[in-house]
């Protein structure tokens, strides 16, 4: 048996149906490269090494790929699938076994691919398909024996009849797979080394070779244009929402949430329309989710409800705040239990201890605040003297009038009440009103101005 695994990944080739700019690989779904979904992949089949084979747009994959720890390898000029595993198979111990993948099928699944990876044999993931269009053939004996590939161009008519089709992914040991490789030869009708000429090879030598049936069309399913991006990222979509399903959470329709990243749910959840989670996003249980939020980076706890149009990024809420409708979590943002947050309030960098109420209006930013605190419609920490920030601090049971600033380094202390309409630019003491208000007065003799006539 093999001792250790080694991944290639094919991503040399143009994607010219992509007319795009960006190399193929690096268009995104579900919030991350296609290639990389593909480098997760080998990582969890156990790689010990993964190399990425690359062509065109080369640096900018390396750069937007270097925090994935690969071997780099190039193909220029691109000579065909058989060429560009021969550019990576220097690089890979002979007691190795390989397993090719390709960076243009992002949604290859594990559990198709363990079985190839453990076996001894020459291995190829097949489909059958009621359209197999240009794919390459996968061509039997009358005992069912897979025999060759051949490639739609090189097909005669009753080959093209075939709709059991080559995926591309194939699994052999290194060994032999670097003599096969080797052999391989560009006489035919694309003039390019096919990796598809080591089935034959193989056959010839008296291998054993299998095709593995992949589980869905999905799974191997490979990206040429936008249109067929579209369609997997909703395929995606679609198996993220019912296993959230699955598991207990209700959604409120399914072909209307997009999962960017990793999203848990606790028990009883309930998640409406249009909403997008990026990033890492815990929730615990009965957590309600309104309409159109976007919650990227998030620990949510037990019993929240998120009322519609919110954006939340990197935040914690405590269990039982209700958040929304139209409010912004800005980075930072800790929220106690039973915190309330109401609408066109941002919250930025700040810690709200338990059960107080930001309602209306409102902007909080660089603030520590206690509990019980009540803040009224239209206050503003004023964090920015124009170079630094400052953070403010109150304290318990503090009652914050409407339309209050709170300039700056300031500390307001606990029990303190804060009459509407105050500009605080020193501290406050314990249990007191503090207001700074012009005096109301009325003019007596006052008269409102009056139009000229015109001249
Ligand atoms: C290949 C298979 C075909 C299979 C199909 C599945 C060969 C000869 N044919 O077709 O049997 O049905 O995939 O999609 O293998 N690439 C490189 N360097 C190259 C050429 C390709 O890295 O020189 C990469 C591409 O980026 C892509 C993958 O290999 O990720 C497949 O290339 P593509 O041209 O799409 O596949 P075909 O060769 O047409
Ligand atoms: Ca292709």
């Amino acid at each position: 048996m093999a001792k250790g695994l080694s991944v290639v990944i094919l991503a040399a080739g143009k994607g010219t149906r992509m007319r795009s700019a960006l190399p193929k690989v690096l268009h995104e779904l579900a919030g991350k490269p296609l290639v990389e979904h593909v480098i997760d992949a080998a990582r969890v089949l156990g790689a010990a090494d993964v190399h990425v084979v690359f062509g065109h747009g080369g640096e900018l994959v390396k750069q937007r790929l270097a925090h994935c720890q690969v071997e780099w390898v190039l193909q220029e000029p691109q000579h065909g699938t058989g060429h560009a595993v021969a550019q990576a198979l220097p690089g890979i111990p002979d007691d190795h076994r390989v397993l090719v993948l390709y960076g243009d099928v992002p949604l290859i699944s594990t559990g198709d691919i363990a079985p190839m990876v453990n076996a001894d044999d020459v291995g190829v993931l097949t489909v059958e398909l009621a359209d197999p269009g240009a794919y390459g053939r996968i061509v039997r004996d009358e005992l069912g024996r897979v025999r060759a590939i051949v490639e739609f161009k090189d097909a005669n008519s009753a080959q093209r009849a075939i709709r059991e089709i080559n995926t591309g992914i194939i699994a052999a040991n290194a060994k032999e797979l670097k003599d096969w490789v080797g052999r391989l030869r560009n006489d035919n009708a694309q003039a390019e080394y096919y990796l598809t000429d080591v089935i034959a090879m193989a056959v010839a030598d008296g291998r054993e070779v299998n095709a593995y049936p992949a589980a869905s069309e999905y799974d191997v399913a490979g990206i040429n244009d936008r249109v067929q991006l579209a369609d997997l990222e909703r395929a995606y979509q679609r198996r993220f929402a019912n296993a959230l399903m699955t598991a207990g959470v209700t959604i409120r329709d399914p072909s209307r949430i997009d999962v960017r990243g990793t999203l848990t749910c606790g028990q009883d959840c309930e998640i409406d329309i249009n909403t997008m989670f990026e990033g890492r996003v815990v929730i615990g249980d009965n957590v309600r989710i309104g309409p159109n939020n976007v919650i990227r980076n998030a620990v949510i706890g037990d019993g929240v409800e998120i009322r519609a149009n919110c954006v939340l990024e990197d935040c914690e809420i405590g269990a039982g705040a209700i958040i929304g409708p139209f409010a912004r979590l800005r980075p930072e943002t800790v929220l106690a239990d039973h915190v309330h947050i109401g609408n066109f309030v941002e919250i930025k960098k700040s810690t709200i201890a338990s059960g107080s109420k930001v309602n209306h209006l409102t902007y909080i930013g660089d603030t520590t605040m206690g509990s019980r605190v009540n803040i009224g419609a239209g206050t503003i920490t004023c964090n920015y003297d124009g170079a630094n920030k400052h953070r403010t601090i109150i304290g318990d049971d503090v009652f914050v009038g409407s339309d209050t600033q709170l300039v700056a380094p300031v500390t307001i202390g606990d029990g303190t009440t804060i009459g509407a309409g105050s500009t605080i630019v020193r501290d406050t003491p314990q249990n007191k009103l503090t207001l700074s208000r012009a005096k109301q007065v009325t003019i007596d003799n006052w008269k409102r101005p009056v139009k000229k006539p015109k001249t």
